[in-house]
């Protein structure tokens, strides 16, 4: 990996998306963080990018060269009462971390969700996640519940947190 070379933060392009593709096997692989354990496939990837486009996902990608490095979504809710709100996912591969890509992301889609209208964004973190809740507390985000023993894998049960930014 060269050093001197820039990541950029932008929205998500379908040119770029078998590289995300990666980014996402990447980290769904180190199985501890996420709620899968590879990505999906590639004709599954297209039409979520597809439907993600159609529902006004609010999607940045960062990019070292033409590789991309991290994400983060947020995905406003269209259910009934709930339209104010919304859902958020982020990583960054492990190689790139702990380097501010993490919270340039945020900060890029958090704009971007209060500027399109939406007054809460909501998330789910494994309780052992401590990078993660370190990064949503720094921004503001408080803890609603604890979702006891949610996950349950490799023989071990794990709590979830509920964690959510309100506008104001
Ligand atoms: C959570 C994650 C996205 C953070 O990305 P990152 O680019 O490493 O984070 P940043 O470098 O921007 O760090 C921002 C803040 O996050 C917190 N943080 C990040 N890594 C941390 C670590 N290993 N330990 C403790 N706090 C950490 C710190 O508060 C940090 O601020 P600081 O650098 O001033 O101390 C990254 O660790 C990741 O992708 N993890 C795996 C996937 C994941 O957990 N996704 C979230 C699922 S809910």
């Amino acid at each position: 990996m060269s050093e001197t070379q820039e990541i950029t933060v932008a929205p998500a392009s379908t040119d770029l998306l078998e590289s995300f593709r990666e980014c996402l096997d990447s980290v769904s692989r180190e199985r501890i963080y996420l709620n899968r354990l590879e990505a999906p496939s590639c004709s599954e990837m297209e039409e979520r990018f597809a439907a993600g486009v159609r529902n006004r996902f609010m999607q940045d990608w960062a990019t070292h060269g033409d590789q991309v490095v991290g994400w983060a979504l947020v995905m406003p809710n269209d259910a009934f009462g709930l339209t104010h709100s919304s859902w958020l996912a982020l990583g960054v591969r492990r190689d790139f971390r702990r380097r501010g890509i993490g919270r340039r992301l945020m900060d890029g889609v958090i704009e971007k969700a209060w500027q399109s209208g939406l007054e809460r964004i909501e998330l789910i973190v494994w309780s052992d996640n401590r990078p993660a809740i370190d990064l949503y507390e720094k921004l503001g985000f408080q803890h609603e519940g604890v979702l006891r023993n949610f996950r349950f894998l490799d023989g071990k049960y794990t709590d979830a947190v509920m964690m959510a930014l309100l506008r104001d």
